[in-house]
């Protein structure tokens, strides 16, 4: 397959301070492969079985990065990003040898000028593992610190968690994700476990002296079906369960609403594990993908991203009409980042740390991807204007570099800038790719006189 040539992109895009960190995200269970010279994960047990992922498939080879890392870190060279966000699996450092390859890979990235940001929970749990145990934010923190010991002296950024909301969510309670548990609210003590082991996380980084710190939620804009008082109250609890439970315990040290009574331990255990996850924070990571229009629960199920919502749930997840939607069937909402960042600088004012959007991208078949150009272009615009209301952004990174394994929809799901063939895994950087390196070497340009 040729590289198609590089469209000519919109407008020229707004200018950013010349220390903005850009760069691409990805996990290492969507990407490396290699299964075989690493202990098995969650997701392993997970995919094992029949008919939990679109297209059977598993992430056994995935991109073969694990072989084929030297030419990734040539396509991020190329690219021109400052920094790459990749995920360290837990199940390989566990591994005889296994922390060595991202001491390569690490090494690797530095030769190349590209700054290692390194987070260390992208959901490949150890499969012996339970987030249902408290036991299990110790044996993280006992990791983190193998892997800080190791890495430390090249790593620019630690993320301690990639979107605990979604890992406690999807994988434990609607058992659409590994580990496939289907609890609904007994999925919580997932949530605070999660949490916990990142402030346990954050004092073993700083106990390493490890760089800069911080956690990645994913977050998006809970908007209103109506103005009926019984919508309202839906979307209020929907905010609460995917934004403010995972934001407030980190940045002002509590549960929102009363939350925290539903969480494992006596009233002063959960005092004391909150006073560890409020660890301060050098940044926070937000991922974002779409807004959600929420209303009140319907008699019948509804669907999120394509993903079935028990009727039981007190909400219902309501269409985003008259927008253009990826192939994921999450709409395109640029003005809803702006929206996210500047509504977050209100809701915690001085609390919030400087932000990073660690991920941001989407699903689109092609090489000539100008449904991508456009989408990234909108987004990019979308957090500057974040930025000139006040908001105080350092960095954005795309998910993501390649074509990988997308969880529970396979390899249906396109977000790469680089197309990998499914067959050969070989690389082709897709339009995107161009038109992002331009964007860069803009960015790059030292401004006119
Ligand atoms: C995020 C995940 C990432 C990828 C993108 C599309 O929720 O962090 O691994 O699946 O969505």
């Amino acid at each position: 397959m040729d590289t198609p040539a590089p469209t000519p992109g919109p407008a020229p895009l707004p200018r950013f301070p010349a220390d903005f960190l850009w760069g691409v995200s990805t996990s290492a269970h969507q990407i490396e492969g290699a299964v075989g010279e690493r202990e098995a994960s969650v997701w392993d047990a997970f995919t094992a079985r029949e008919g939990v992922v679109r297209d059977g498939s598993t992430a056994e080879v995935a991109c073969d990065h694990v072989r084929r890392y030297r030419e990734d870190v040539g396509l991020l060279a190329g690219l021109g990003v400052g920094a790459y966000r990749f995920s360290v699996s837990w199940p390989r450092v566990n591994s005889p040898g296994g922390i060595g390859f991202y001491d390569r890979l690490v090494d690797e990235l530095c030769a190349a000028g590209v700054r290692p940001v390194a987070t260390l929970f992208h959901w490949d749990l150890p499969a012996g593992l339970d987030w249902l145990e408290r036991d299990t934010a110790e044996r993280f923190a006992a990791y983190v610190e193998v892997v800080a010991e190791r890495l430390g002296d090249r790593v620019e950024r630690w993320i301690t968690l990639n979107e605990p909301a979604e890992h406690t969510l999807f994988g434990h309670a609607l058992g659409v994700h590994a580990p496939g548990r289907a609890l609904l609210f007994d999925a919580l003590p997932v949530a605070h476990h999660q949490l916990l082991a990142h402030g346990l996380a954050v004092r073993a980084l700083r106990a390493a002296g490890a760089a800069r710190t911080g956690i990645t939620n994913s977050h998006g804009p809970t908007w209103l079906a109506s103005d009926d008082p019984a919508d309202t109250e839906a979307a209020a609890f929907h905010d609460l369960l995917l934004n403010r439970l995972f934001a407030e315990p980190v940045l002002l040290g509590e549960y929102p609403d009363g939350m925290g009574e539903l969480m494992p331990g006596s009233a002063s255990q959960v005092a004391a594990d909150l006073a560890v996850i409020s660890e301060p924070l050098d940044f926070y990571g937000i991922n974002y993908y779409a807004p959600t229009r929420v209303g009140a629960p319907l008699n019948t199920p509804s669907e999120f991203g394509g993903i079935p919502l028990p009727a039981e749930l007190p909400f219902s997840v309501r269409e985003i009409t008259g927008r253009p939607v990826t192939d994921s069937g999450w709409p395109v909402v640029p003005e809803a980042l702006t929206e996210l960042l500047c509504g977050f600088r209100e809701r915690y004012g001085d609390r919030l740390p400087p932000v990073v959007v660690t991920e941001n991208g989407c699903a689109y078949d092609g090489l000539e991807d100008t449904e991508r150009i456009a989408y990234l272009d909108a987004h990019i615009r979308a957090l500057h204007a974040a930025s000139a209301a006040g908001v105080d952004v350092r960095g954005y990174f795309v998910w993501t570099l390649l074509d990988n394994f997308e969880w529970a929809e396979g390899y249906t799901r396109r977000f790469g800038l680089v197309h990998v063939d499914r067959t050969t895994r070989r690389r082709t950087p897709k339009a995107s790719y161009h038109w992002f390196r331009e964007a860069l070497r803009e960015q790059r340009r030292p401004p006119a006189p």
